[in-house]
């Protein structure tokens, strides 16, 4: 079964928004396997996105991403990964459809609630990040 990385944003944890974002989820038929809050530390966060290596935002984004706690999550069913990224809505909330998390409660193109992986490559990267096999359930 798929499986995707997820992440409540520090943004989204301080709108108190870890509920609805899980809702959203759950409501689309997928399962949490594995879910956890923590606050990364810079190096952490850098790790996490070290894709974004090269970026100008690599730095603002780090910092933001280590700027308080998170939640992260596995989530598992059919398609999750790229139905998670059509739930959460375009990077810039000003694109996000209307109905998408990124539309309803990101405030800028930074501050935007909510991470989802972007490939199934991507999920077996950033899921042993975050959980170890001990920490991970069948749905
Ligand atoms: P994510 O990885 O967090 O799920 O977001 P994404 O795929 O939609 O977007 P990505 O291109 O991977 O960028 C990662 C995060 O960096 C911040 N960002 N800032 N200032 C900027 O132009 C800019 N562009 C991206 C966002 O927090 C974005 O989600
Ligand atoms: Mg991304």
């Amino acid at each position: 079964m798929e499986r995707t990385l997820s992440i409540v944003k520090p943004d989204g944890v301080k709108k108190n928004v870890i509920g609805e974002v899980i809702s959203r989820f759950e409501k689309s038929g997928f399962k949490v396997v594995a879910i956890k809050m923590l606050a990364l530390s810079r190096q952490e966060a850098e790790g996490f996105y070290i894709v974004h290596k090269d970026r100008p935002f690599y730095g603002s984004l780090t910092t933001f991403m280590s700027d308080g706690p998170i939640v992260a999550m596995v989530l598992e069913g059919d398609g999750v990964i790229d139905k998670v990224r059509t739930i959460m809505g375009a990077t810039n909330y000003k694109d996000a459809a209307p109905g998408t998390i990124r539309a309803d409660f990101a405030t800028d193109i930074e501050r935007n609630v909510v991470h989802g992986s972007d490939s199934a490559a991507s999920a077996t990267f950033e899921i042993p990040y975050f959980f170890s096999a001990l920490e991970l359930f069948q749905s």
